[in-house]
């Protein structure tokens, strides 16, 4: 079937404004099958979920509850239970440190990130190993934004209990050969999380053939709503980690003397968890689906070959990273003589929104030797008429700064 990017954006209520939306790394946008599941809910059944006798909390549970479903299938989890519903990629890292970094990690042992990593792969990691004497490793890149591969295997060397990387880097694009990476942890003797904030929307992962331990992801960047995410964990790793928040709905039985907690994943979603989102994720699950994650990855690598070829025209312009078949729909780029936030701002000019900054990814701008970078990244409904008006508002910028 024939990838059509205008039926595609038929679907996005959002590109009636006119926006050339090129920051889909940062939040992507929602179509209208995803905003109207939520709708449904609000209007059609709104109640809480797991507590009613009542029909409306029995539908809003089966919905809430089929999401999970779709994330198994998506992931190619072995069970409902390895699904934990989350905020988000940073609440799934900050679960894993807490629930099971605490109870394992003690002093002198090891953490390998690394210098690709997002701010919410590094900080929970830091607050950790200062709490528990752990010692952090990083893998460095090389010219072209990969990472180095002899450095990993070094550190592998000194049995480190937990690897912890991204699939693909929201800063630079680089798709890290994630599968190896963890084959090669794994006979370490390591736990592996992978953040999927980037990987699960544009490429999607098979968790059983990876055999990682842990991967997390926000529904936000891959068509769904904000507040609603997934962390996938081995079911014998989370059965044995401790709760990261406690309070209702996480319990079996409570008792003065002490509590008995529910199965996994109940175990980890505590309190009224964000229903209309998950439901709202759930249709982002089914439309990722219904387009087939091999046919969006083809579409992204098509445009940020496009993308690539393009901006090598503009004269002083640097991209950082890798070839367009080794990254994500990402291109971080470096105009000189314009500051990357004053480059956005002229951008904005044209109705173009990208990204300037550090892109949470302080560690690697200090490697890189800069303070920012401007972003273009790309998804299901990125068009090549788009990427031609950022050119033209870059060399627009250029004209201005000249
Ligand atoms: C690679 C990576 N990890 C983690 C995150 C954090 O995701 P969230 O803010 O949805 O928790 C992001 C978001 O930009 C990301 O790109």
């Amino acid at each position: 079937m024939r990838y059509d990017v205008d039926a595609i954006r038929a679907d996005f209520p959002i590109f009636e404004t006119g926006i050339v939306y090129l920051d889909s790394a940062n939040t992507s946008q929602r179509p209208r099958q995803v905003l109207e599941a939520m709708d449904e809910y609000y209007t059609k059944f709104n109640s809480n979920i797991h507590r009613g006798a009542y029909r409306f909390s029995e539908i809003a549970t089966e919905h809430y509850e089929s999401t999970r479903a779709k994330a198994k299938r998506f992931l190619n989890a072995r069970s409902t239970r390895e699904i934990v519903y989350t905020r988000g990629t940073t609440e799934g890292i900050n679960l894993v440190a807490y629930g099971w970094g605490r109870k394992h990690l003690t002093a002198g042992d090891l953490i390998v990130l690394t210098i690709l990593e997002h701010h919410s792969n590094i900080v929970p990691w830091q607050i950790l190993a200062a709490e528990k004497g752990a010692r952090l490793e990083w893998v460095d890149i090389d010219e072209q934004g990969r990472l180095r591969q002899d450095q990993f295997a070094a550190l592998l060397e000194q049995s480190p209990k937990l690897v912890s990387f991204g699939q693909i880097s929201n800063a630079m694009g680089t798709i890290n050969p994630y599968a190896e990476m963890t084959a090669a942890a794994k006979a370490a003797g390591a736990m592996v999380l992978i953040d999927g904030a980037q990987g699960a929307p544009h490429a999607g992962i098979d968790v059983q053939a990876v055999g990682c331990d842990f991967y997390a992801f926000s529904g936000h960047k891959m068509l769904g709503p904000t507040g609603a995410g997934i962390l996938y964990g081995r079911r014998e790793v989370l059965e044995e980690m401790d709760p990261f928040l406690a309070g209702g709905d996480m319990i079996r039985t409570v008792r003065k003397e002490g509590t008995i907690y529910a199965e996994v994943p109940t175990k980890f979603e505590a309190g009224t968890m964000p229903i209309a989102q998950v439901i709202g994720l759930g249709a982002a699950f089914d439309y990722l689906e219904g387009l087939g994650m091999s046919s969006v990855r083809a579409h992204e690598l098509e445009m940020t070959e496009y993308a690539l070829e393009a901006l090598s025209e503009v004269p002083d312009l640097t991209v950082y990273g890798p070839p367009a078949s080794e990254r994500g729909g990402v291109v971080s780029f470096d105009v000189k003589g314009i500051h990357a936030h004053d480059l956005a701002t002229i951008l904005d000019r044209h109705q173009v929104a990208i990204r300037a900054g550090h892109h949470c990814a302080q560690p690697l701008m200090d490697r890189l030797d800069v303070s920012a970078t401007a972003r273009a990244s790309f998804y299901v409904y990125t068009k090549r008429e788009e990427i031609d008006v950022m050119i033209e508002g870059i060399r627009d910028a250029q004209r201005i700064f000249a």
